[in-house]
Formats: C-alpha cells, sequence, structure tokens
C-alpha cells in the first residue's frame, strides 16, 4: 500500500518542462503569461521564464547577444552564448524547479538555437546539441508548443516594438526569418513526441485554449 502511495505522490507531484518556440511577434509571451495564470489556476506551482535569460548571469548574457552591431557576433560566437546563458538558467533555474515538481514554462529554448543559429546561421545541428550536451548536459522539454503564424504579419507586430527599443536580434530581414520558420517546421514535423504545432492565429483567448490543450495532453 505504502508503494502505490509514493508512486501516486511522485505522479502527482510531477512537473512538466513546456517550451514556447516559433519566430518574432507570434505572440509566445503573452500566451506563456497566459499558460501560467491557467496552470496555476488549476493548482499547479508554475516557473515562468525565459530565453536567453532567467538569471542573473544569463540576462547579462542577453544584454551582450540583444545590443550593438549585426555584425558584433558571427553565428558561431552566438551559439556559444546562448549555450553558457542557458547552462546557467538550468543549473540554477530549470533544473531545481522540475525536482521541487514544479512546472517550468519557458519562453524559447534549444530549438531556437537551432533554428536561428543553426538554420539561417549555418551552425550545424550536431554542433549545436554538443553545446547543449556539455551546457546543459541535453536537457529536453517535456512537451514544445510551435506557434505557427504568418512570418511577414509577425514582422509587423515587431515593428513597431523595435522602434521604440529597437534589438539587435531583431533587426534581420524577411528571408532570414522565413527560413528559421521553415526550420522550426521541419523540426516539429520530424517526429519527436515533445513537438505540438499551435496555430497562433486568432484572438489571445482563442490561443490560449489551443496553448492549454497542447501543453496539458498526455505525453
Ligand atoms: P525575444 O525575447 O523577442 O524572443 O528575442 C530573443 C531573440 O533572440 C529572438 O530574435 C530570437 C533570438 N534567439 C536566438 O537567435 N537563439 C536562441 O537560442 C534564443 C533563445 C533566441
Amino acid at each position: 500500500m505504502g508503494g502505490v502511495a509514493v508512486v501516486l505522490r511522485s505522479l502527482t507531484l510531477a512537473g512538466r518542462f513546456i517550451t514556447l518556440e516559433g519566430g518574432e511577434g507570434v505572440g509566445k509571451s503573452t500566451q506563456a503569461a497566459r499558460l501560467a495564470e491557467a496552470l496555476r489556476a488549476l493548482g499547479r506551482t508554475v516557473v515562468l521564464t525565459r530565453e536567453p535569460g532567467g538569471t542573473p548571469g544569463a540576462e547579462a548574457i542577453r544584454a551582450l547577444l540583444m545590443t550593438g552591431e549585426a555584425e558584433r557576433w558571427d553565428a558561431r560566437a552566438e551559439a556559444l552564448l546562448f549555450a553558457a546563458a542557458r547552462a546557467d538558467h538550468v543549473a540554477c533555474v530549470i533544473r531545481p524547479a522540475l525536482a521541487r515538481g514544479d512546472w517550468v514554462i519557458c519562453d524559447r529554448f534549444i530549438d531556437s538555437t537551432r533554428a536561428y543559429q543553426g538554420g539561417a546561421g549555418g551552425v550545424s545541428d550536431a554542433d549545436i546539441m554538443a553545446l547543449h550536451r556539455v551546457g546543459s548536459e541535453g536537457l529536453l522539454p517535456d512537451r514544445t508548443l510551435l506557434f505557427e503564424f504568418p512570418v511577414e504579419l509577425g514582422m509587423e507586430r515587431t515593428y513597431g516594438r523595435d522602434l521604440l527599443s529597437p534589438d539587435r536580434m531583431g533587426s534581420r530581414d524577411a528571408a532570414y526569418y522565413a527560413d528559421v520558420a521553415a526550420r522550426f517546421r521541419r523540426f516539429a514535423e520530424a517526429g519527436e513526441a515533445r513537438f505540438r504545432i499551435v496555430d497562433a492565429s486568432g484572438s489571445v483567448d482563442e490561443v490560449a485554449a489551443r496553448v492549454l490543450a497542447a501543453a496539458t495532453d498526455a505525453p
């Protein structure tokens, strides 16, 4: 009986690591906050975080990546910086939260490096995954929600935002972002069970309902 109770307890305490991925302006940050709110209402303890960032060290690396000239870092240097920021974030925030049984919602993770530095940037997927093994012991999400939204509309949405606070990563051309979107879709369709493609068009409430369903369905 005791054994059954322990198994039941570990099942109910099991956290889940959920990542939100997609191009610019697809609504990930808004939906990450909505998902956290919905899961908390269901009684889960939720850690809401983002990449690059999530710890003081990783936020310092974010500042290096997001400011300055486009040529400041090439794709290989970027891949190393993202891997270093992620290593700190995984060790200090994500793994401890999962060990406590919390749900972790992370706005971008390894698939962003695979799509941006790997795809459009030309670093091989094998090299990016090798950096991830060294930095974060290869931690993968339980569930990855890929937000699908027309690239041009996403760019239009970020245009106004970038006029107010321009950032280095958000100032690339349409072909680059189209390539990033194609990469994301290829990962999601490659057969890994963790992926769900979420239609990100429609009202915030409509998308939030799709996101909650995709985040909580059975593995
Ligand atoms: P965001 O906070 O608006 O999502 O911006 C983060 C930017 O950094 C966005 O342009 C995507 C980019 N990025 C990468 O290129 N590689 C990565 O691994 C991550 C996490 C983000």
